[in-house]
């Protein structure tokens, strides 16, 4: 077992470290910082969470000094809404939570969204410590201060960028999840193979079946690569003005595949997968890929057991869907395609035929 990688996210007075390791939950108050004047901290997390791991989360802020206040929400996206957002306030002014106080994420991405947009909310803003506990959390939903809620029209349409004072992926704790989340979280992880660290790519297709199985030495390994390149985009683009939305390849196509499977379907991870494989083809087919990174993308997916095809997309909705994107970003169809493993592009007014092709190219 190696001792953690500190990978720090540089954003002057708001910059963090995000601690990659693993068994970090066992000795948590000596990385958390602690805030000035800090007296209690409110726990935010769900039962399942709270089950394996809140008793030593616990643990470690009553060691650090803080009275420790337990926010148990709902396990599942529906978490994310203004009704448990409102109970969630409830909760912190009973405690009550002042302006010096913590608020720690104990979960996954939609405990660490809506425990993130409490924060930034309350008192106007107040510290948060984001402890991931599933694979995409740790590698993309923790790092970046992106939280948020959904609402009936749509998802994260309420949020605000709030960044943690600390993230602490221990990778231990990725041995309880449920193996199609921990396939999920893979795919994510991928992306970042395909966009920078071609490492990412070439330690997967070694070792897929250990990585699905949560070998933690695959894993961790994953984490810190994955991590390293957020952190590093993220200190250079806070708020996605640029290089940022490198880190959303795969997820233009992702992203309609979940809208018109109605967000049950298909997790985070498995709809990026199908939209990576869709994201190479297009590459190609518009002659800005490298040849066979299509092949390698689905060999590398199926590998991991991840879905590379199997859907049938109403061309009608998709063209409805690609058509209101177009309307509403001005600069026609956006899409981040991967020239080769480790580089990728933004490239605008990519011809909606073209993308009707890929998606038709899933079924
Ligand atoms: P999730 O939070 O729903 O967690 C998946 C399941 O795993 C849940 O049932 C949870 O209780 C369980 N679980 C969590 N940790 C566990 C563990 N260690 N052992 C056993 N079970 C465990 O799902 P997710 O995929 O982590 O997050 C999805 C959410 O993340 C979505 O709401 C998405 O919008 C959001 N997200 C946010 C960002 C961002 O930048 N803020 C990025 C990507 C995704
Ligand atoms: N998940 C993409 C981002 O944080 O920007």
């Amino acid at each position: 077992m190696s001792a953690p990688a500190r990978l720090r996210v540089d954003l002057a007075e708001r910059g963090y470290d995000v601690i990659v390791g693993e068994g970090l939950l066992a000795d948590l108050a000596r990385h958390l910082p602690v805030p000035d004047h800090a007296v209690r901290a409110a726990l935010v997390t769900n039962a399942t969470v709270d089950g394996l791991y809140g008793d030593a989360v616990r643990t470690g802020l009553a060691a650090a000094g803080l009275e420790v206040h337990t926010i148990i929400v709902p396990d599942a996206e529906d978490a994310k809404s203004l009704a448990v957002a409102e109970t969630g306030y409830h909760r912190l002014a009973a405690i009550p939570l002042r302006r010096d106080d913590l608020v720690v994420a104990l979960g996954g991405g939609v405990v660490g969204d809506l425990a993130g947009f409490l924060a930034a909310t309350w008192h106007r803003g107040v510290a948060v410590a984001q402890v991931p506990t599933t694979l995409l959390a740790q590698v993309d939903a923790a790092v970046g201060g992106k939280t948020g809620i959904n609402l009936p029209e749509g998802k994260n349409l309420v949020g605000a960028f709030h960044q943690p004072r600390v993230v602490l992926a221990d990778t231990r704790t990725l041995a309880t999840l449920p193996e199609r989340e921990r396939r999920a979280g893979l795919g994510e992880a991928v992306k970042y193979g395909f966009i920078d660290d071609p490492v990412v790519l070439e330690r997967l297709e070694a070792e897929p079946v250990a990585a699905v199985a949560g070998d933690p030495a695959v894993l961790t390994e994953v984490v810190r690569r994955g991590v390293a390149v957020k952190a590093r985009i993220v200190s250079g683009d806070e708020r996605e003005g640029g290089e940022r939305m490198l880190l959303n390849y795969g997820h233009t196509i992702g992203h309609v595949i979940e809208a018109l499977t109605g967000y049950t379907r298909y997790r985070h991870g498995e709809a990026v997968a199908l939209g990576m494989v869709a994201a190479a083809r297009l590459g190609e087919r518009l002659g800005i890929s490298q040849k066979g990174l299509a092949a390698r993308t689905v060999a590398l997916l199926e590998g991991l057991g991840l879905p590379t095809g199997g859907v049938r997309l109403d061309p009608g909705a998709v063209a409805e869907v690609v058509a209101r994107d177009k309307k509403a970003r001005g600069h026609g169809l956006r899409f981040i395609l991967c020239v080769r493993p480790g580089e990728a592009t933004v490239v605008d007014h990519v011809p909606a035929g073209a993308v009707e092709e890929v998606c038709a190219s899933l079924a």
